[in-house]
């Protein structure tokens, strides 16, 4: 009998909805490969939906979302609409409603790309940013506003929980892979928050066994840098994660071919997909945006969903279409957005 998954797709703004297009037809292929079916609930949600009605999503969305296998985004926001408000009316949301706690950020050097860096010919690093708390925080405030006084408070939030779970999820995933854990704080300047992390994390390591080394975020910036090869697992709080994770998708040619996995690892909710980059509204609507981010997000949902085999085909698919030497013009390659998913569409077949 074939095994089916219920899909909620928010293709989203901009690019969004190009890159899911392509990431639907190809991982719909893969999953039937394996006598897998994928049915798609798709949903306009997004900044044309708040220009019309005022909300990004219906009252009801995330009751909506809740009953899905796995949620594949696009990519939300628009330059007519403030990015905090877009942020904050979807996808903050759903990361937190859901306890997506854990954000999986794998940054390799795919086949056919040239790193930016001169002498880096291989990367394969991982970033686990932690996901609901933290920075991104809605405590805080303007005080005085409209006076020469006017001050903006922002309170982080650091929860043993918090720090402890998604810390656990890193060392198990550095003991898989090369026993070697990097973890991002800044105990200089940040004086609460940021020691109180080292701790944590040091005796979440001691207890999983995982020897973690601490590295002030500015200096790892620049690490990433010099040295990528010299980390492996990385775990920071969503601030650091967030920017350091652009930063390692940068040294992997592009922010075209960065995913992300948003999981509930405790499986009590559905988990979400999405190439970290957002909407592009510079080439929006032109038909060259790289579907490899939303690609490899998609191929990581299907092996979240217990669907190996057709992840491992998806993933096989786009490398090798990358390796034959069509890539998108941001790899400096000449194949548009269409092109690129027809050739994956056509290995699988
Ligand atoms: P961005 O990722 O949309 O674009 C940054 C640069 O990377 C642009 O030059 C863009 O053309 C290029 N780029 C991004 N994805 C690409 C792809 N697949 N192929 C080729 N080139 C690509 O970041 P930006 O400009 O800061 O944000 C634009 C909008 O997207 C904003 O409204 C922002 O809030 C939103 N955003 C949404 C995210 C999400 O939905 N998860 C994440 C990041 C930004
Ligand atoms: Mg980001």
């Amino acid at each position: 009998m074939s095994r089916s998954h219920s899909i909620a797709v928010i293709a989203g703004d901009g690019i969004g909805p190009e890159v899911v297009s392509v990431a639907l037809a190809c991982a719909e292929r893969a999953a039937a490969r394996h006598d897998v079916r994928l049915t798609w609930r798709e949903l306009d949600w997004g900044c044309e939906r708040y220009a019309r009605s005022g909300t990004f999503m219906p009252d009801d969305g995330l009751d909506q979302l809740a009953s899905a296998d796995a949620i594949l985004l696009g990519a939300v926001g628009w330059p007519s609409v403030p990015d905090h408000l877009s942020l904050w009316g979807l996808l903050i949301p759903i990361r937190r409603a859901f306890d997506q706690y854990v954000n999986l950020r794998p940054a390799r050097l795919l086949p056919g790309v040239v790193s930016p860096l001169r002498g880096v010919d291989e990367l394969d690093l991982v970033i686990v940013r932690e996901n609901v708390e933290g920075e991104y925080s809605q405590v805080g405030g303007v005080v005085e506003e409209n006076a020469r006084a006017t001050t903006a408070l922002q309170q982080s939030v650091f929860t043993r929980r918090g720090i402890e779970r998604v810390t656990r999820y890193a060392a198990k995933l550095a003991a898989e892979r090369s026993g070697r854990l990097t973890s991002a704080t800044k105990s200089n300047g940040l004086v609460h928050s940021m020691p109180f992390w080292d701790q944590v994390v040091a005796e979440v390591c001691a207890q999983e066994d995982v020897a973690v080394e601490a590295v002030h975020v500015d200096a790892l910036a620049a690490r990433l840098v010099t040295a990528p090869g010299s980390c492996d697992v990385v775990v920071g709080s969503n601030l650091f994660g967030d920017i350091l994770s652009d930063l390692a998708s940068a040294i992997a040619g592009s922010l075209g071919v960065a995913p992300s996995a948003n999981l509930n690892p405790e499986r009590d909710h559905p988990s979400m997909f999405e190439p970290i980059h957002g909407s592009a509204p510079d080439i929006a609507g032109k038909g060259v945006a790289n579907p490899v981010a939303t690609l490899w997000a998609a191929s990581m949902m299907l092996a979240h969903l217990g669907e190996a085999e057709a992840a491992d085909d998806l993933y096989s698919a786009f490398t090798g279409v990358m390796a034959d030497g069509c890539l998108t013009a941001d790899l400096g390659g000449s194949a548009t957005t269409s092109e690129f998913g027809a050739e994956v569409v056509r290995r699988l077949s």
